[in-house]
């Protein structure tokens, strides 16, 4: 789940290298470093903390340079220290390396490399591959040969970069691990992920899995394992620079959380008509999903909760419908011929998702990735990939990309339920398309006008946080209080509802806040719940659009404007978001960068 960048030709390797590791830092950031090579040797200044600690006297002294590699870690092998932070290098110091995934056999080859004389200064399974390269190099291979020999001994996941002293090549691998190649008139980059140099060029070029790349200031190669020249195609992304960057907010998680609205412009644009009623999925003409009986949902965390969103709806369609945590994914397709297995992924590089994907793909079931990353993983594995459009997100808490995936499993669940036999149609589609085409505005109200800041003082400090909802708002519950205990590190937990009475309100004692979320239409459970849960002394705060429907079991109220009982629960979330970015806020938390966290997990 770390980060790597690496360029060629750039002015100033050294800045260019913190640029993209400060761009990248949301996907891990308990150490970091950065190896120039300027034509006289490699330079390496690598350590444990944040980013932030690579700056001032630390990286002043490295010298002037046009080829440089870096990393941000989360680590996954030996904790964070210095000796474990990337660039790991060979024993002679000519070979420096930065990786990104697990190396599997990595014992095999640390046990073989000891056999041979190799001493290891990490705890890492990384440090293995600078010390193979350093051994097929004293073979008398050369540069490229003796990478490629490497990489045919890895097992496991990787994206790897590596520059070698007195050469201004970079060679890199992938394997199951993102890694991307941006292109510039006069330089190229290799990342983990597009935002890592979007300042620098929007050319991009995505590698496959067994790619081989070599680049030096004049030119790019890209071969297979083999040695065999591949083509890829060159990309241009249409992110901006400006949407990565912080535009003025304290944190990307408020800044994301309010351009919510626009995120969902983008995700309806020109795929509604509430006027014909329609829905056009442009990827999807109607008739896509003739055949489909069976639909199977595999996500994690909030892509889980999106995912439960979407599933309840095609449910009271009367689909078939599965949702899975990926990670718990059997792979059991009773039907493949008639499933479709949808992967939700705001990243599309989620191991655990990737995962439940590849074991779907094995049975022939249909695949469909629905995902935030043009290029990512998952959409270049499935069958379908149909995007978000929610733009790039650099929190670690996901915010707008749930609003945005939701969304869109709104209008994938029509769609299928129109193609599917015996097809049916919403009778209120108009009603919710109409809905759908004021949410934009309606999300900028809440922001506008929440009490979310003022709840968020007048509860803190208290022991827990319950959140409750019935039917769409259960997975909104869900959600809730993984954003709140994610960035507060407070207990919090979410409930369907009518479960409460079924164990959980053991643990309400006076002053426990529960949020309770009503729709308007599906609200007795929720009612009556929260009433009992406050005669045990829980204080209630409802979400609603009206505050008369909740006079007898509410103590607060945050209100939210009147939409279609469908979409309510977006409206209802936006509040939670912002209850649990003020109370982390008021508890000094590090808000973007969660503890122990990354924003893409790539390891299972
Ligand atoms: C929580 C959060 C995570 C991700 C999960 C899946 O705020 O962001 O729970 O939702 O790691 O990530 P993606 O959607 O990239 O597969």
């Amino acid at each position: 789940m770390c980060g790597i960048i690496a360029c060629v030709g750039a002015d100033d390797a050294v800045d260019t290298v913190l640029t993209g590791l400060n761009n990248l830092e949301y996907r891990g950031y308990d150490s970091a470093g950065i190896a120039v090579q300027n034509g006289r040797g490699l330079a390496i200044r690598k350590r444990a903390g944040e980013i932030s600690d690579l700056s001032g006297s630390f990286v002043e002294s490295l010298p002037q340079a046009t080829v440089g590699i870096g990393h941000t870690r989360w680590s996954t092998h030996g904790p964070p220290t210095d000796d474990n932070a990337h660039p790991h290098t060979s024993r002679s110091g000519d070979v420096a390396v930065v990786h990104n995934g697990v190396i599997a056999n990595y014992a095999a080859l640390r046990e073989e490399l000891e056999g041979l004389g190799y001493e290891f200064t990490s705890e890492t399974d990384t440090e293995v591959i600078p010390h193979l390269v350093d051994r097929y190099l004293e073979d008398g291979l050369d540069g490229d040969a003796a990478f490629r020999r490497t990489v045919e001994r890895l097992e496991g996941s990787y994206a790897i970069a590596m520059l070698i002293e007195g050469e201004n090549t970079i060679r890199a691998a992938r394997q199951g691990s993102p890694l991307v190649v941006g292109l510039h008139d006069d330089a190229y980059y290799l990342a983990s992920d597009v935002p890592a140099f979007l300042e620098f060029t929007d050319r991009v070029i995505y590698l496959e899995d067994g790619d081989v790349v070599a680049v030096d200031p004049t030119s790019l190669s890209i071969t297979d394992l083999d040695g065999e020249p591949v083509e890829r195609d060159v990309d241009t992304v249409d992110w901006s620079p400006e949407e990565t960057g912080k535009g003025g907010y304290d944190h990307y998680m408020l800044k994301e959380i309010e351009s919510q609205p626009e995120a969902l412009s983008n995700t309806i644009r020109g795929r509604i008509d509430p006027d014909e009623p329609a829905i056009t999925l442009e990827e999807f003409p109607p008739g896509s999903f003739e055949g489909i009986t069976d639909v199977h949902f595999v996500a994690c965390g909030t892509s889980y909760h999106a995912a439960l969103y979407g599933a309840r709806l095609l449910d009271e369609a009367g689909l078939r419908v599965r949702t899975s945590r990926a990670s718990e994914y059997t792979g059991s397709v009773p039907d493949p011929e008639h499933t479709l297995v949808v992967a939700v992924t705001q990243s599309g590089e989620t191991a655990d998702t990737l995962g439940a994907l590849r074991a779907a793909k094995a049975t022939d079931a249909r695949t469909l990735a629905l995902t935030n990353v043009v290029g990512s993983t998952a959409a270049r594995e499935a069958d379908d990939a149909l995007y978000i459009r929610a733009g790039p997100e650099i929190g670690v808490a996901a915010t707008k990309t749930f609003s945005s995936q939701v969304v869109t499993l709104v209008l994938l669940a029509e769609r299928v339920r129109q193609d599917v036999e015996p097809a049916t149609e919403r009778d209120d589609l108009g009603a919710l398309l109409r809905a759908l085409s004021q949410l934009p505005d309606q999300l900028e109200e809440v922001i506008r006008t929440s009490r979310a800041e003022a709840l968020s003082r007048a509860y803190e400090g208290r022991e827990s946080y319950f959140f409750i909802g019935h039917r769409l708002l259960h997975p909104v519950a869900l959600e809730g209080a993984l954003k709140f205990k994610e960035i507060t590190y407070e207990h919090a937990e979410g409930f369907a509802s009518g479960e409460l009475k079924h164990g959980p309100l053991a643990l309400v004692t006076p002053g426990t806040p529960v949020f309770a979320m009503f729709d308007g239409v599906h609200d007795e459970k929720t009612r009556t719940n929260a009433t009992e849960a406050r005669a045990r002394g829980a204080e209630i705060v409802a979400i609603t659009a009206s505050e008369q429907r909740v006079e007898e079991c509410a103590d607060e109220v945050l209100v939210i404007p009147d939409t279609h009982p469908d979409l309510s629960g977006l409206l209802s979330n936006a509040q939670l978001q912002l209850v649990s970015y003020y109370t982390a806020r008021l508890l000094d938390r590090p808000i973007d960068k969660p503890r122990n966290l990354a924003k893409s997990v790539t390891v299972e």
